[in-house]
Order: structure tokens, then sequence, then C-alpha cells
């Protein structure tokens, strides 16, 4: 019996897992060179924080949930996503208490029971940032320019941000009654029909052309503000135009979690197909005190990291690959594979990335295997070499070699990578 990946997951292997890497590291870098610290929370937690935090009626919660009880008879669930866990973990350990906003950002999986396709996944990795406590429309700038930097960063161009408000508890109760009242008079079916009822929004988000023609009229959110949330998208507006980042207004963006008002939005790539979010987010007050905490304020993002690279590779846009190690060992023979095991961890401790061809295998193998490492030198190693206390250090791209004293080697390696 043999056994494959699971369906929806894929294993990310090398060379293209440093790429992997390499875009999980650009995407969070913005975050942390604006303050955010790096928070990490359970793979599961209890199934009631999603089902509260995120709502009930989401696909994510009704239908995507990898939910199972342990042996203590818990109900727990893979996390879907990963704001609901962090927020748990800022009101558990009252971070609020220190100094606001409380700035967090965090990378890993997350588990959903989707319908597997390309750039859909039922384990995906996700950069996430939030920043909580503070209602300030400029926070909402700053984590939307910090998305837009780290895919800047990766060199991606092909990407817009589509921005909207959802408004807030005041004005979002009465534009859900107008819509309401709109999709009623619509001929549409009974499965739509139900959705109107319990999440109308959701509607405007139908893609069928028959739907999507009846939908030309219907009242939109951004028009129905309350005087405080148009000021505030005014304000998020203006400040993004101060920064440089453009965006596009989306009236009809539709989030499939439940916990958002106000700022919301989306980065879509045009190389990705139907699935074409490669990251999302916005402000979702309401969410702490939704699962027990206090009244706090918050807004964030996470970024698809698989999505991402996914883009990069439509594009065209060179993936970050680093040469697997700096210097590798080639020895002739047993005794001087003894010295080269010495002289590579002697390498490492000087901070060179090193290592060396294992299990004899001649000195052809052995330079073929050094050309694949990516090294920028190899050190051969051979019993006359060892009588006469030196090495051959090659310069893998030019070619020319030179003996090195061996209780010099580690010195000249390092001037030379320098
Ligand atoms: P989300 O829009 O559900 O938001 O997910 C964010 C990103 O994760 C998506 O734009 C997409 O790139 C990636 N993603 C989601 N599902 C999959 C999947 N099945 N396969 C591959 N990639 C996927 C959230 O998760 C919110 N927690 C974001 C947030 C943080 N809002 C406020 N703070």
């Amino acid at each position: 019996m043999s056994f494959t990946a699971p369906k929806g997951t894929y294993d990310i292997l090398p060379p293209e897992s440093s790429a992997f890497l390499a875009v999980r590291d650009a995407l969070s870098r913005p975050a942390a060179l604006a303050g955010y610290e790096y928070i990490e929370t359970p793979i599961f937690e209890d199934t009631a924080l999603f089902a509260r935090g995120v709502g009930e009626s989401t696909d994510v919660v009704s239908k995507e949930m990898y939910t199972f009880q342990d042996k203590g008879g818990r109900s727990l669930t893979l996390r879907p996503e990963g704001t609901a866990g962090v927020i748990r973990a800022v009101i558990e350990h009252k971070l609020y208490a220190g100094q606001l906003p409380v700035k967090l950002w965090y990378a890993g999986p997350n588990f959903r029971y989707e319908r597997p396709q390309a750039g859909r996944y039922r384990h995906f990795t996700q950069v996430g940032a939030e920043a909580v406590g503070v209602d300030d429309p400029m926070l909402d700038a700053e984590i939307i320019a910090l998305a837009w930097e780290g895919y800047r960063a990766l060199g991606l161009g092909g990407f817009r941000l589509l921005l909207t408000s959802l408004g807030d508890d005041t004005c979002r109760p009465a534009y859900r009654a107008l819509l309401q009242a709109f999709l009623r008079d619509l001929d549409i079916d009974d499965d739509t029909r139900r959705r109107a009822d319990i999440n109308p929004l959701r509607v405007l988000d139908d893609k069928r052309p028959d739907v999507l023609a009846q939908l030309d009229g219907a009242p939109l959110m951004v028009e129905h503000l309350c005087g405080p949330c148009a000021v505030h998208y005014d304000d998020v507006r203006a400040r993004l135009a101060d920064i440089g980042v453009q965006w596009e207004e989306a009236p009809r963006l539709v989030r499939g979690l439940d916990y958002y008002m106000r700022t919301t939005f989306e980065f879509v790539h045009s190389g990705l197909g139907a699935q074409s979010a490669i990251g999302g987010g916005g402000r979702y007050d309401g969410l702490s005190a939704a699962i027990g905490g206090p009244a706090l304020t918050g807004i964030g993002w996470a970024l698809g990291v698989d999505r991402t690279l996914l883009a990069m590779r439509a594009e065209g846009v060179g993936l970050p690959t680093a040469a697997r190690v700096q210097v590798y060992g080639v020895p002739l023979g047993a005794a001087a594979a003894e010295r080269l095991f010495g002289l590579t961890a002697g390498l490492r401790a000087a901070g060179v990335s090193a290592d060396m061809a294992y299990g004899a295998r001649g000195l052809k193998g052995a330079m073929k295997a050094a050309d694949r490492s990516g090294a920028a030198y190899a050190i051969v190693l051979g019993d006359r070499d060892i009588r006469a206390g030196t090495a051959q250090l090659k310069d893998l791209r030019s070619g020319d070699q030179l003996a090195v004293p061996l209780d010099s080697l580690v010195a000249t390696i390092l001037e030379k990578l320098t």
C-alpha cells in the first residue's frame, strides 16, 4: 500500500520551497517594519470560537470546517482562518491592557474543506496582520499599504486593490432592510431568496447572468453610510492617496466572513482565473465583543502565500531562489571525509553555510553534487593534500583552484565570501 497527500493538499518541495519561504518572508516584512510583532496561536481552537467569530451562516463555518471531537469530548476545529484565534489570544492574555494598538503578525496553515481546484486548497498558508484597539482611519490605510508593499516587494504588478465600506451597526441594518425590499421584488430562485433573508449582501455577489442583470439598480451600502462611517471612509481614502496606493471602488465586494464592518478590501490578481483573491481583510470592530471580550476595534488582513506564488508564476516574475549552501566539501577517500566533516562544522560555526558529499561518492559524483548545491566554492581534499597540510579551494564559477593551508581555510573562505 502506498500513500499520497490528502485531496486538496500538496507538498512544497525543494527547490520551490525556498521560493515559498521567500514569499512568506516578503509578505510579512513590511508589517514587521511597521512595528507589528509576531504571534503564534494553536492550529486548532474551540469550534464555538469560529461559529461565533466568523459567523454561523458563512460557508466557511457551515460547510468547510474540519471539526472533530478530542478524547476529552471537546469539539475542536482546525483553524479556517487566523483572526478569530489572534483576537481570542488578545482577550485571554489582556494584551489590550498595554500599549494600543496591539500590532501583531502571523503566518501559518489554515484548513477549509473546499472543492479543490487551481489556487483553492484544503490546506493553505496565510501571512496575516492585525491592529487592535485603536479606531483610527490612518491605521486602516497603514494596514492596506503594508499588504500593497509586500506584493510590490515581490515584483508583482498585475494585482488590484478592491475597496469598500460595509458601514456599521448604525447604518447597516437600515441598508440591509432596503436591500432586502429590493431583492424581494426580483425573479430569483428559492435558494437565492433564502440567502436574501439570511445575508442579502451576499446576493450582490451572485455571478449568474440572470441574477446579475436584475441587480443593476440595487441599493449599495456606500450610498447609505451614516455620517461617521462616511467620514471614516473618506479619511481612509485620503490617506491611501497621500502615500500613492491606488484602489478601485468595489461597492459590491462581499467577503466570506461575517465579522467585517466599515473598511473592507481584497487584493485580486488577473492571472489566476476564478480564485483571483490573493489577499483580503478589513475592519472587525464587533469581533472581540462577539467572542466574549471587551469592545475592541480591529483591522487586519491575511494574504495567501500559495496564491501569491501562483500569481508570480503567472506574471513570470522571477521567484527568489537561494543557493542551498555557500561551500561544498569534496573528499577523496575516508580520511579526507573525516577531515572535511570537521571543516564543514567549523565553517557553519563561523556562519558560512556548508555541506559535503557523504557516502564515498567518487570525485565525479561529488563535483556534480557541489555544482547542484549552488555553492560558490568547493573544498577538494585528498590524502596528498592532508600530508601537505593544505586543501584545494575551487571557485566553482571561474574554475580557478588554489591550495590553502588547512589551518587558515575557514579564514580564507570568510575573506573570499565578503
Ligand atoms: P480570507 O479572504 O478568507 O480572509 O482569506 C485571505 C486569503 O487567503 C485569500 O485572499 C486567499 O489568498 C487565501 N485563501 C483563502 N482560502 C484559500 C484556499 N482554500 N486555498 C488557497 N488560498 C486561500 C481571512 O482569512 C481573514 N482572516 C483575513 C483578515 C484578517 N481579516 C481581518 N484580519
